[in-house]
């Protein structure tokens, strides 16, 4: 995508880190925008920042967990702008935990926020872009948690790495279909957002405050770690920057931490020499 000027964004997790950055270099950009998020104060606070910018906006309180909001949130932005060029899927939640901790409302939680959220938005908006006739771009935010496996919190890679799954094997599908759609997947490190504020996104649905799991000692470590990786993780002054240019550029995988890229050969190199994960590399770096 080479020109935003009066172009319509759709953008899912957009009061906090990564998806308020976006938006504001959007509006700077001269874009439409159709900010959804499940914190409505914070949602605001982005809302009246892209005003300040002088941003057409329309700001939709919405759980992304659910098909039926989403719908909603899309049919809303049809009837306010007419058209969606640009799908960001950027809602996320960690929730770190081992298999045998992690509640299974937590995995049906971390699983429909990161990847059937994005199932649900372009299910829906990429029969609209091709109806457009117009060219049109999908970004989803998913992580090098999606290309790289750790020790301590298999339902975030799980989701991850279906995110990039989801990604991939769609871009072969619009390829076959002649659909002008590009397709891109970010896969960004450690970054210093709200990342690790997740509990306080956590839908009604999928809470049992009363679960002794969420006063164990395995929650609390769980939660600071979560704290310790993001804040001390890269400033996020460049991120915005970072997915303008691979929109520009059209990029597929957008990758913000260099350093990573031989653990990512390495992986591969063990698959297909029939190695195993070891956990003795990842204790050098975690
Ligand atoms: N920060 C990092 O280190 C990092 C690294 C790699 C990938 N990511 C990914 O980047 C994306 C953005 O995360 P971030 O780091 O900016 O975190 P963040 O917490 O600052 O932002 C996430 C946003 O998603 C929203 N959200 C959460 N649950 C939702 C729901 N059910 N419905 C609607 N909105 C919901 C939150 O309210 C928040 O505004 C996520 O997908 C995350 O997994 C982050």
């Amino acid at each position: 995508m080479k020109t935003f000027k009066s172009k319509v964004l759709f953008l899912t997790g957009a009061a906090h880190g990564f998806g308020h950055v976006i938006a504001l270099e959007a509006a700077k950009r001269g874009m439409k925008l159709v900010l959804v998020d499940i914190d409505e104060p914070a949602l605001h606070q982005t809302q009246q920042e892209v005003e300040r910018l002088g941003a057409e906006n329309l700001a939709i309180p919405a759980d992304v967990t659910k098909e039926s909001s989403v719908n909603e949130a899309i049919d809303q932005a049809m009837a306010a702008f007419k058209r969606i060029d640009l799908l960001i899927n950027d809602a996320g939640i960690a929730l770190p935990g081992r298999i045998w901790e992690l509640p299974t409302r937590d995995w049906e939680w971390i699983l429909h926020v990161n990847t059937m959220s994005q199932v649900y938005t372009m299910k829906r908006i990429i029969p609209i872009m091709m109806k457009q006739k117009t060219h049109g771009a999908i970004l989803n935010v998913a992580s090098i948690a999606g290309l790289l496996d750790t020790p301590g919190m298999p339902s975030y890679h799980a989701s991850k790495f279906a995110s990039v799954g989801l990604s991939e094997a769609t871009a072969y599908d619009l390829q076959r279909a002649g659909a002008d759609i590009e397709m891109h997947v970010m896969c960004p490190g450690f970054v210093q957002t709200d990342l690790y504020h997740t509990e306080e996104h956590r839908p009604k649905q999928y809470s049992d405050p009363e679960d002794p799991y969420y006063h164990s000692e395995a929650f609390l470590k769980g939660q600071q770690f979560a704290k310790a990786v993001i804040t001390n993780g890269m400033p996020i002054d460049t991120i915005a920057a970072t997915v303008f240019k691979a929109l520009e550029d059209n990029e597929f995988y957008i990758l913000t931490h260099p350093e990573y890229n031989p653990l990512i050969s390495d992986r591969v190199h063990r698959i297909v020499n029939h190695g195993a994960p070891d956990v003795h590399v990842m204790d050098g770096l975690m």
